[in-house]
């Protein structure tokens, strides 16, 4: 069941789908004070999780985290904001239940940091929506949110192949000695990224012609090798004369604007830019329908990016900080002044006051950004996906936005952030994945390999590991870092095996994918979600049941052979090198230690279940679908949903067949 409950006026943020009327009672299990706070009293054995993208573990108990949808490349333990917003919680304890807080502004919750024993959850005015779900399991309770949330976007297949990405390929012979080099190494790939150096100046829906001399021609020739081209898409659009999209923007006031009715400056990529106002219905159609300068030339994928938004600096800010520094460096230094000095230089960017500073033009109304901050990457999506639907209403595009709210699920998927070529960092994305597809986010994954710092081999095969499972499988990493296409490393042999092994998967991926988004169900869950009695299960942090049919269990920590392994039930262990050689093994039970040398994958299927293996292929075009070998244990069926691919039109596609 699920009850709704207004508080002050809220902000539509269009997150929920589903009419509903709000409920009579008063709001179950929080206690709410005058100041806005709602307290829940956390019994010790209870478990609180969700909130979709955030740090630490599955079970979110011990910390506060803050919505604020934040350009931060610090995936550290104490941060307490990423990239998205996503406000469902789920409690498991004594009482059971799902908590949605619809709130577009900042909001914290603190769960347990300021009291072990207590959760505090604040808006930054009382002026939301919260929604209560109790139900028979966890699956039930996400399921019936899910449902009044809408269905998540569902990718074409090709999506579901290997991509290729780095931020620093500037010109079009930089991407076809990628994928030359992949061909040569025998290593399956689908798509290669276009980071911000394929625009002219950073300018959004340009193309510089230097690099890119003839983008239709080259998407073309890619497109002949399997290959599609994935160009980025940036929230700011460069203030510069001539140039269309400011131009117009300005003529018909799509942009958000300052105190004074002015078009607000902010500085990003580009130097200074205006901010589209996306939740303007006309703007959001107007920047959309710009998607086509770059589907005209043969693209079918985007990213959006920097749209939290990310503000390097404000101009006013950068003045008063350039006028505080020359005063502070006008003498000798001292401690004081020399951390003054560093914090304001680092406090420019992403600074939180400069979200007060300007307006979106809501039917007539100017409402403060900050307010509705953590639309801002819903909309922008939105308007991508709404005008594609237009532009190429017969077939799905790719899209994945770094920036998110809950509602953007139904527009694309969402990639992770900045990471790090850290061993942590494998852990961190996995412990998000049931927390996204809680609140929606189904096509998702990570930097694979690590987007800040430098890599190493044995972090990539490892990472690669963990990666293979996930929808979104893209390697990408930040201008400066060592390179980390898979050519690079001396055992091609063991990172191509793992490449080969993703797409024998995709069958089984691809079909759990689209149940989960077709039935609003998880496609990775926690082990107690499934084994609601098991004591252990509830305690495993570093495993996941990934659809029906498998646990995965990977290795995050350096020169590890091997690592402990909790069963819930019996299983069959698959230690793998390559699609053909490998060997399975039924475990009982209970704990295990696995040994995994680098280059095998191990991973888990449950007890009485096989999956679904296909012919490994140079890319998902190639893949045949139906020619399947089954793995698993003996006589065992798999329901089985593929459909062409592409097509919009799901229903009429979409295949259901027993293997
Ligand atoms: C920030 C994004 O998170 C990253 O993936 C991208 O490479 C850089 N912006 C440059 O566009």
């Amino acid at each position: 069941m699920i009850q709704k409950y207004v508080f002050g006026t809220p902000f539509p943020t269009d997150a929920v789908v589903m009419n509903m009327e709000p409920a009579k009672d008063s709001l179950p299990f929080f206690t709410v004070d005058e100041q806005g706070r709602f307290t829940y009293a956390l019994a010790e054995d209870d478990i609180v999780y969700g909130l979709g993208e955030q740090i630490r573990g599955i079970n979110k108990r011990g910390w506060q985290y803050v919505s604020w949808n934040y350009d931060n490349p610090n995936h550290h333990e104490d941060a307490r904001s990423l990239y998205g917003a996503h406000n469902f919680i789920l409690i498991r304890g004594a009482v059971t239940f799902g908590a949605f807080f619809d709130y577009a502004g900042k909001m914290t919750f603190d769960i347990g940091y300021t009291n072990r024993s207590q959760m505090t959850i604040q808006a930054a005015k009382n002026d939301l929506v919260v929604y209560i779900i109790t139900g028979e399991t966890e699956k039930d309770i996400v399921k019936q949110f899910r449902q009044i949330i809408g269905r998540s976007y569902i990718p074409p297949l090709w999506a579901f192949g290997y991509g290729q990405s780095r931020w620093g390929y500037k010109t079009e012979q930089d991407i076809r000695t990628v994928a030359e080099k992949y061909k040569a190494a025998g290593i399956p790939i689908d798509s290669i990224y276009l980071d911000i150096d394929y625009m002219e100046r950073y300018k959004d829906f340009t193309v510089d012609t230097e690099r890119f001399p003839n983008l239709k021609k080259f998407s073309e020739e890619m497109q002949a090798q399997g290959i599609h081209l994935v160009p980025i898409i940036d929230a700011g659009v460069k203030i510069e004369k001539d140039y269309d999209v400011y131009e117009e923007g300005v003529e018909k006031n799509y942009f958000c604007k300052n105190a004074e009715g002015g078009d607000f400056v902010g500085a990003v990529w580009p130097g200074r830019v205006h901010f589209p106002d996306f939740l303007q219905p006309e703007a959001r159609a107007w920047f959309g329908k710009k998607y086509s300068v770059l589907t005209e030339q043969g693209i079918d994928g985007f990213w959006n990016d920097m749209n939290e938004p990310a503000i390097f600096y404000t101009e006013d800010r950068l003045a008063n900080t350039c006028a505080e520094i020359e005063k502070l460096t006008s003498g000798n230094m001292g401690i004081n002044e020399y951390f003054a000095f560093t914090g304001m230089v680092a406090g420019l960017n992403g600074n939180i006051g400069d979200y007060d500073k300007f307006y979106h033009n809501v039917d007539g109304k100017m409402v403060k950004h900050s307010e509705v901050h953590n639309l801002y990457g819903m909309n922008m999506t939105r308007s991508a996906f709404e005008a594609l639907q237009k532009i190429s209403p017969d077939k799905r595009t790719l899209f994945f936005s770094r920036s998110s709210y809950i509602g953007a699920h139904r527009y694309g998927g969402i990639w992770q952030g900045d990471n790090k070529s850290w061993w942590s960092h494998i852990l961190q994305s996995m412990q998000q994945l049931p927390a996204l597809n809680m609140a929606g986010f189904l096509f998702t994954g990570c930097d694979t390999g690590g987007f800040g710092c430098d890599t190493t081999e044995d972090l990539v095969l490892r990472w690669l590991q963990y990666s293979l499972f996930t929808p979104l499988f893209r390697n990408h990493a930040a201008d400066g870092t060592r390179e980390q296409e898979l050519y690079q490393f001396e055992n091609v042999q063991a990172t191509g095996e793992m490449i080969r092994i993703r797409y024998s998967l995709i069958p089984y991926l691809y079909s759990e994918f689209l149940k989960a988004a077709l039935h609003d169900e998880m496609m990775f869950k926690p082990l107690v979600f499934d084994f609601p009695e098991d004591d252990m299960a509830k305690q495993v942090e570093d495993q996941l049941l990934l659809g029906n049919e498998l646990m995965i269990a990977p290795i995050y920590k350096q020169n590890a052979q091997g690592r402990y392994v909790y069963l819930p039930e019996e299983m069959m262990l698959v230690r793998m090198r390559s699609c053909e050689d490998y060997e399975t093994e039924v475990l009982p039970k209970g704990h295990h230690y696995v040994a995994a040398a680098l280059d095998e994958l191990v991973f888990f299927i449950r007890n009485q279940k096989a999956i679904p293996f296909a012919k490994a292929a140079e890319n998902t075009a190639e893949l045949d679908m139906h020619a399947l070998t089954m793995l698993g244990y003996p006589d065992c069926s798999y329901e089985l949903y593929v459909d062409d691919g592409i097509s919009s039109d799901m229903e009429n596609s979409l295949k259901v067949s027993m293997l």
